[in-house]
């Protein structure tokens, strides 16, 4: 499974890229509103994202009818290589999925809480999917169980042929919120996890190793070193 990190905050992006471990960012309205984006510096923020990570950057179309996500999704795709447009799971989202994947383009389909919407996101062309984990969980529904339905479904079928140059559509894991969910998604098989920059450092902590490594430290000094 590849790390993402979901974020649009270019102090996290900078320092998670330096773990060397993330292969990718995934960024939507939300994050960029809560860090004070402005509506102008869009373009020139996704692009600075670019150029801190070596991998897909997922950037949101906000239109509501299939010719304004394809115009969006345009514009989007040409502020660099790596930018992956996002686009919502929607009647208008797959028609402009499709479009986009007819140019080249890379989508990732977001909003996604269903098999059969996953199934539909991956027959319009979209190179990724992202069911929503935690949001279930929100609404008292296993967040998990339904991300583990659409992995299982995605893998009954061969969908080479429907996206761009013949890649597999991959599973995003997103409104990730613990490393217990990253741990279950791995164990689902999800091609990703993307998580917010605080559960990424929960992922490389643990108390055992904490303690481990001040014990290791404290005997070191015992070392005779004459
Ligand atoms: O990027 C989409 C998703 O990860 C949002 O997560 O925590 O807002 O449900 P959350």
């Amino acid at each position: 499974m590849k790390f993402f990190l979901d974020t649009a905050d270019l102090v996290q992006i900078e320092e998670a890229a330096s773990w060397g471990a993330v292969a990718g960012v995934t960024t939507n309205p939300s994050l960029y509103a809560r860090i004070g984006g402005k509506l102008a510096d869009f373009p020139a923020h996704i692009a600075r994202i670019c150029a801190l990570i070596d991998g897909p950057v997922s950037a949101e179309a906000m239109g509501l009818t299939r010719d304004a996500l394809i115009r969006e999704g345009r514009e989007l795709a040409g502020i660099a290589p790596n930018v992956v447009v996002k686009i919502p799971t929607m009647v208008e989202g797959l028609a402009a999925t499709r479009a986009l994947a007819n140019e080249g383009i890379r989508v990732n389909m977001t909003l996604c809480f269903t098999v059969p919407q996953a199934i539909l996101a991956a027959r319009s062309g979209a190179r990724y999917v992202s069911p929503f984990v935690g949001r279930f969980d929100d609404s008292s529904e296993d967040g998990i169980e339904h991300l583990a339905n659409i992995v299982r479904s995605l893998e009954n079928y061969d969908f080479a042929d429907t996206g761009v140059n013949g890649e597999r559509i991959e599973v995003i894991a997103a409104s990730i919120r613990s490393a217990q969910h990253v741990t279950q998604a791995a164990l689902i098989g999800a091609d990703i996890a993307t998580v917010p920059f605080s559960v990424l450092k929960k992922c490389v902590e643990h108390p055992l190793t904490t303690n481990g490594l001040a014990a290791f430290q404290e005997d070191w000094k015992k070392v005779d070193n004459a």
